[in-house]
């Protein structure tokens, strides 16, 4: 082989490149394996981060109880707009080491990207009838300690502000909840 019909063959061999990677590219634009057939294949995915929908609704719980006197520890923090942003933020984005919503899913209806892989499945947080029978208390204590026997991790590195202000979060998903024994915050 000479240079010149060295460079053809190169040559001829980057067309035959060029020509397949379109291909594969356009088949996925075409409807292969494209965003619109993901979504097709995943209708309820939520941008990525979770699932829609109302969630189990009521829900069991298998989390262990706080010990007497956390249970009915109140939230120190009132529900203004400022805690409760603080909380969101934690809660979507900042939380170590996971934000929240990648289990709890991001609007708290408990079906988070990774729902599906834990048994028993995340809380959902917007089932009001669930929430009713969980104190602040029990919540503080939980994100602290983790919830031995489920997938919910401990949250150490966290102030206690910044959990009551999760908190607080929470608690703005689902208004009408007011559980017994604890920091019930009423609401207009
Ligand atoms: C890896 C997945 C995962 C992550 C991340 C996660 N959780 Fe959980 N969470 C769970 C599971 C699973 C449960 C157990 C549900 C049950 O007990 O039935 C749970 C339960 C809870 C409960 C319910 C306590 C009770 O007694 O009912 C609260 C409150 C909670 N999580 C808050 C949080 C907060 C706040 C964060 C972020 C700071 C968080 N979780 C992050 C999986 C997760």
């Amino acid at each position: 082989m000479n240079w010149i019909v060295k460079k053809k063959y190169a040559g001829g061999a980057m067309l035959l490149i060029v020509v397949f990677v379109l291909g594969e590219l356009s088949s996925a634009w075409g409807g292969g394996m494209g965003p619109r057939m993901r979504h097709r294949m995943h209708p309820r995915m939520h941008h990525g981060t979770g699932f829609e929908g109302t969630g189990v609704c009521p829900q069991e719980r298998f989390t262990p109880s706080a010990p007497q006197g956390i249970l009915q520890t109140p939230n120190p923090l009132e529900p203004t707009p400022d805690n409760i942003e603080k909380g969101r933020a934690f809660f979507q984005t900042d939380a170590q080491p996971t934000a929240c919503k990648v289990c709890h899913g991001p609007g708290g209806n408990g079906m988070g990207m990774m729902a599906p892989g834990l048994n028993p499945p995340p809380r959902n947080f917007t089932c009001v009838e669930t929430m009713k029978a969980v104190s602040d208390g029990q919540m503080f204590w939980i994100i602290k300690n983790g919830g031995e026997g489920t997938g919910m991790p401990a949250y150490k590195f966290h102030k206690d502000e910044e959990i009551w202000q999760i908190i607080q979060y929470i608690r703005s998903l689902s208004p009408a909840a007011k559980p017994e024994g604890g920091a019930a915050q009423d609401r207009p």
